[in-house]
C-alpha cells in the first residue's frame, strides 16, 4: 500500500491511482479465465503492486502461460520479489514471464485467451489509448476477451476540474470506449466493492458471433444480387 502511494505521488499520470484494486474488483476482473479451457494464456498489463495478478496466480494450472507487461521498475522488483520468483517454485509446470516495459514496446508472442488491463486510461492522451487497445487486440486470440477498468463517474468528476483541453480529451476518451464497447459486444459490470467503485468492462475478440456474422453475409448477400 505505502509503495503503491508513494509510486502514484511521484507518477499520478501512469500509475492513475492512490491505492491498489480491492480483491472484489480483482475477481470482477479475473473471473473469465475459469471459462477458458487449458492450456491457457494470460496477458495482464500494468499490474502495479499484484491485486489482479495474486488473483490471476490463483487460477492457473498447469501448461498455462501468464505474461505480465508493468512500466515501472519499483513496481517490477516487487512482483518479482514478493509474488512471481515464489510462485515459479512452486508451480513449475507455469510459464510466468514479467516484462518490464511499456504494453507499446513489450515483446510478446500472442495470441491469448484473456487480457487483463488495469492501464488508467482517463489520464492518457486519446492517441495512447488507442494504440494500446489496438496492440492489444492484436495480441489476442479471435474469441478471447480483454477486460480494463475506470472509476465510476471519473470523467463527470474530473471535467469540471480541469481545462478546455483536458475535458475535450476525456471527451475523447469516453467516445473512444462507448466505440469499442458497441463494436466488441461490450458487457459493463458495476463493482460497489472497490474504493472508488469501478466499472469493469469485458470486450469480445474480433471473431463475429453468430448473429454478427450473418448479419454481414446477408449484407454481403444483398450486395451481391443489387
Ligand atoms: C491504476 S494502476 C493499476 C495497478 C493494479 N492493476 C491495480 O488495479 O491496483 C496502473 C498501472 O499501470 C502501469 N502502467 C501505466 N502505463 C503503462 C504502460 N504503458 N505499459 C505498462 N504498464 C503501464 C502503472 O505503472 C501502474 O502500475
Amino acid at each position: 500500500m505505502f509503495e503503491f502511494l508513494s509510486q502514484a505521488l511521484s507518477d499520478l499520470r501512469r500509475t492513475g491511482s492512490v491505492w491498489p484494486s480491492s480483491p472484489i474488483l480483482a475477481r470482477a476482473m479475473t473471473k473469465s479465465i475459469a471459462r477458458v479451457e487449458g492450456p491457457r494464456r494470460i496477458l495482464e498489463v500494468g499490474p502495479g503492486t499484484g491485486p489482479f495478478t495474486r488473483a490471476i496466480l490463483r487460477k492457473l494450472r498447469a501448461g498455462d502461460h501468464f505474461d505480465l507487461v508493468e512500466i515501472n521498475e519499483k513496481f517490477c522488483r516487487k512482483l518479482e520479489k514478493e509474488l512471481l520468483s515464489k510462485y515459479r517454485q512452486r508451480h513449475p509446470a507455469v510459464e510466468v514471464r514479467l516484462h518490464c516495459a511499456p504494453i507499446e514496446e513489450a515483446e510478446l508472442s500472442g495470441p491469448y485467451d484473456i487480457i487483463v488491463c488495469g492501464l488508467p486510461f482517463n489520464n492518457f492522451p486519446p492517441k495512447l489509448m488507442r494504440q494500446i487497445f489496438r496492440r492489444m487486440f492484436a495480441l489476442l486470440k479471435d474469441e478471447g476477451e480483454i477486460v480494463y477498468f475506470e472509476y465510476v463517474g471519473v470523467r463527470a468528476v474530473k471535467g469540471p476540474v480541469v481545462d478546455d483541453a483536458a475535458r475535450a480529451r476525456l471527451r475523447r476518451i469516453g467516445a473512444f470506449g462507448k466505440s469499442l464497447r458497441r463494436k466488441h459486444q461490450g458487457h459493463t459490470e458495476l463493482v460497489l466493492g472497490n474504493f472508488p467503485p469501478a466499472l469493469a468492462f469485458r470486450l469480445k475478440g474480433s471473431k463475429p458471433t453468430k448473429r454478427a456474422a450473418s448479419t454481414t453475409r446477408s449484407r454481403a448477400g444483398a450486395r451481391a444480387k443489387s
